[in-house]
């Protein structure tokens, strides 16, 4: 999708990090966007600075975890401007831990975000863009991690790998539709973005209990995000990243070649090519 300058998009995950980026380039690119995320007072805030900048924004607070909720957010989105173009399903919660002493709270958590968020957002959205026949493209945000053997953090990374597949049955779907509809999955190496924080976000109902899950492998793998991630670049790096990726339909947004986490990749690749068991093919382990 080349025009994007008065189409309309949708960014979840807008309050912080990568979605933020993404809603400030949209923006800048003229594309009137809504911003939806749980954080609402971060959310107003930016969303409030983008009209400010002069820019055309909404601000709808969603949990992308509800169906329903997803649901008056593509109601208001059609209510308001008639259409939606780019949908950027980008909301995304960490957990670490072991697999198999993690708690299921912590898989339900990674899963109704990162993926039934997806899929809720799909679900809303996907069958009114078909039906308008105007050009789209969707955007799921999944992360190297989907593409590379990692432990200690299976909540998160197997959530991940769903996006992975769940976008390339949506691609190949639309492909044998021939309808209008581009998409991407972004697979991020380390972006300077709050992920690390993520638990700042989690539900009550989906609290851990004392000591659950516990364990040196969680405590060290949630240190490391966040001082991995505050030394990555930052995330408008990867909304330019995004933005070509629409622009050139691009299904894998995946780190650039070079990178170590891309460098994981081919080495998870080439495992799988010979049927070789994984060696610590993460970066920095
Ligand atoms: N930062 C990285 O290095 C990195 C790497 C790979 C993938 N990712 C992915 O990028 C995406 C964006 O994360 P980020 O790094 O910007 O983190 P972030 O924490 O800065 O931003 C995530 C946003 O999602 C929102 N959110 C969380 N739960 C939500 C819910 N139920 N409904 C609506 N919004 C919700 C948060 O409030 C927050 O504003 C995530 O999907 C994450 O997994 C990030």
């Amino acid at each position: 999708m080349q025009d994007l300058a008065g189409r309309v998009a949708v960014v979840t995950g807008a309050a912080s990090g990568i979605g933020r980026a993404l809603s400030v380039i949209l923006a800048e690119l003229e594309m009137k966007v809504i911003l939806a995320d749980v954080e609402a007072l971060a959310l107003e805030e930016v969303t409030q600075g983008l009209i400010e900048a002069g820019h055309t924004a909404l601000a709808v607070p969603t949990d992308v975890a509800s169906a329903d909720s997803v649901a008056a957010l593509a109601e208001r989105t059609y209510e308001s401007w008639g259409a939606a173009h780019v949908v950027c399903n980008n909301a995304g919660v960490f957990a670490a831990g072991l697999s198999f002493d993690a708690p299921q709270s912590d898989y339900d958590w990674c899963f109704g975000v990162n993926v039934f968020g997806i899929l809720n957002g799909l679900r809303s959205f996907v069958p009114r863009m078909l039906a308008s026949g105007e050009p789209g493209h969707i955007v799921n945000t999944a992360s190297m991690a989907a593409l590379t053997s990692v432990p200690f953090s299976a909540p998160y990374a197997m959530s991940k790998a769903a996006v992975l597949s769940l976008s390339e049955s949506l691609y190949l779907e639309m492909q044998s539709k021939g309808a209008p509809i581009g998409v991407s999955v972004i697979c991020p190496e380390l972006f300077d973005t709050r992920i690390g924080w993520a638990e700042r976000n989690r539900p009550p109902h989906l609290e851990r209990k004392d000591g659950e899950g516990a364990s040196i492998e969680r405590e060290g793998t949630e240190q490391a995000i966040r001082t991995a991630t505050g030394t990555g670049e930052a995330p408008s790096v990867l909304a330019q990243r995004i933005v070509d990726g629409i622009r050139e339909n691009r299904l894998y947004v995946l780190a650039p070649e070079g990178d170590p986490w891309r460098e994981a990749c081919n080495v998870r690749l080439d495992d799988l090519r010979h049927a070789r068991n994984p060696g610590g093919a993460v970066p920095g382990e």
